[in-house]
């Protein structure tokens, strides 16, 4: 277990025993041939995507955005900014948001606004964590691999002042290193 970890939260073999179920659910949702847009919310979703895209047996197309919610440290401030944005328009195609984690909803709420005044046949949102209990904005996942406390976690694809992404297992970060 890397050193600045408290406890290791999910193990590589639970996460992707998960987003096989994930895989699964999605897949029941479209229909064969139907093309579904996958967009990555980079860099936090980075990892997951990657994993759950290759799980899928669906006709799927990649986008790349990148979203900031302005702000440091471990909280977000709730003012959204696009850093990057796609080139392909959404009208009348399926598509997916894939997320790291829905925290205070601010980021997810606000893209889903964007996004759906694009007008795309179907616009769902799927993440890897959901943390309930700190949620500001009125948003839910449609697809969620697990629900967790209020900790701050670490590794597959989430850091902490950008360092930790690479860790195969999500954890627990230990205070000492962001308080
Ligand atoms: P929201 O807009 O508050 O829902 O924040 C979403 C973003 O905050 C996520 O995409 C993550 O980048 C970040 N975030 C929220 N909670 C955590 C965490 O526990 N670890 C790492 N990043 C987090
Ligand atoms: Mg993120």
């Amino acid at each position: 277990m890397h050193p600045d970890l408290e406890s290791i939260l999910f193990t590589k073999e639970q996460l992707q025993t998960r987003i096989k179920e994930l895989a699964r659910t999605i897949e029941k949702d479209y229909e064969a041939g139907e093309e579904v847009v996958m967009i990555c919310i980079l860099r936090g979703a980075s990892v997951f995507f990657c994993d759950l895209v290759r799980e899928l047996n669906l006709d799927v197309r990649f986008e790349f955005m990148s979203v900031s919610s302005y702000g440091s440290g471990t909280t977000s401030s709730g003012e959204v900014r696009i850093i990057k944005d796609i080139n392909l328009p959404l009208c009348g195609k399926n598509v997916i948001i894939v997320e790291d984690i829905i925290d205070s909803g601010n980021t997810l709420a606000y893209l889903k606004r964007l996004l759906s005044q694009r007008s795309p046949k179907s616009l769902r949102i799927c993440a890897l964590l959901d943390k309930p209990s700190r949620r500001k904005a009125e948003i839910e996942g449609d697809y969620t691999g697990f629900t967790v406390e209020d900790q701050f976690l670490v590794g597959y694809g989430l850091d902490y002042a950008e360092k930790y992404r690479n860790l195969q297992e999500i954890g627990v970060l230990k205070r000492e290193i962001y308080m």
